[in-house]
């Protein structure tokens, strides 16, 4: 793996992988720059040793002038508030960066997006790698897609290689709606159980964008699904969960889930082998026992 040491990182969307992310990078000696709407974590982040931080509007073009392109590496991992803005965020976000990248007599190294498997479609137990089909997908997860192509079809002058991270749910440190739930006695949780959750810890999340950003030049753009390597039963996490808590295991009300736009959550195996194969990334927190078992006693 190449080292991250004196080169220029732009990480667009500083969130909860972003501000891990620039953390990350920063102790591997990277030059990290980032972008957020949020006065605050702006202040928060050049604290820490950013050499930049612009406050800005990934989708407006007002900071292309503010951020030099040419960036050995660039990471998007925004992500929208809610319907509203998912086309404005995701689309709009992407075609903002590609149009600063253009401006640049240099291309982007490499550009990594934090895509989602919400691209997937499938469900009924089945295994998806990178190369099944996205087509039937739910609306939200179209629009994704969509930035995904504005990705793939940029031309080599503006971005050298990309890489799309198809992230599982991520979870992690001060992220763990389940066991929050639980944490407060609730008997009843939303949703169904009968369902595989594919989960991907923040810091494997973060792992992947390192092992991308840092992959020798002769691997070119590549798509990669990022999840943990065993993903469990709803129930059956939260049973384990409630049993460590020492609480009743509660109840599923069957409802719908928003995330879904209504639809029912697919029950599937996000596969991990292709990024394990080609980048050798292994995933600090294989399961959720390893990744729960650290959040619950660090
Ligand atoms: N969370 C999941 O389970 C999950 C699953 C699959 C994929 N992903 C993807 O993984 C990535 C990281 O997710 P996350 O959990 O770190 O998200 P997050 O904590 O919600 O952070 C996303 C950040 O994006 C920034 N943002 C949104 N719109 C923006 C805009 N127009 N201009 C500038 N910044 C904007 C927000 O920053 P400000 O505070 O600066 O506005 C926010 O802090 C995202 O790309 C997401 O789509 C997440």
């Amino acid at each position: 793996m190449s080292s991250l040491a004196g080169k220029r990182l732009v990480i667009f969307g500083c969130g909860y992988v972003g501000t891990a992310l620039a953390r990350a990078a920063l102790a591997a000696g990277a030059k990290v720059e980032a972008l957020t709407r949020n006065p605050a974590k702006a202040a928060a982040l050049r604290r820490t040793g950013l050499a930049q931080v612009v406050v800005a509007d990934l989708a407006s073009p007002d900071w292309h002038g503010q951020i030099a392109g040419g960036a050995d590496f660039a990471v998007n991992c925004v992500s929208s508030g809610g319907p509203d803005t998912y086309r404005q965020t995701y689309v709009g976000g992407m075609a903002s960066i590609l149009a600063w990248a253009a401006r640049s007599a240099a291309p982007v190294g490499t550009l990594v997006y934090t895509s989602s498997t919400s691209v997937y479609p499938q469900g009924g137990g089945a295994t998806v790698v990178e190369t099944d089909s996205t087509d039937g997908t739910t609306p939200s997860g179209a629009i994704i897609r969509e930035s995904e192509i504005l990705l793939q079809s940029a031309p080599p002058a503006v971005v050298r290689r990309h890489f799309i991270l198809r992230l599982a749910g991520i979870y992690g440190p001060e992220r763990h709606r389940l066991l929050d739930r639980l944490r407060a006695g609730s008997s009843q949780l939303g949703g169904a159980g009968d369902h595989r959750l594919n989960l991907a810890h923040r810091d494997d999340t973060v792992t992947g964008i390192l092992a991308c950003l840092g992959a020798p030049a002769a691997i070119g753009s590549e798509i990669f699904n990022v999840a943990d390597s065993a993903p469990a039963p709803r129930t059956e996490v939260v049973r384990w969960l409630a049993k460590k808590l020492g609480r009743p295991m509660p109840a599923f009300d069957g409802s719908l889930a928003a995330r879904r736009g209504g639809a029912p959550m697919p029950d599937r195996i996000i596969s991990n082998a292709k990024i394990r194969r080609v980048l050798g990334w292994r995933p600090l927190y294989p399961d959720y026992r390893v990744g729960f078992g650290n959040i619950l006693s660090p």
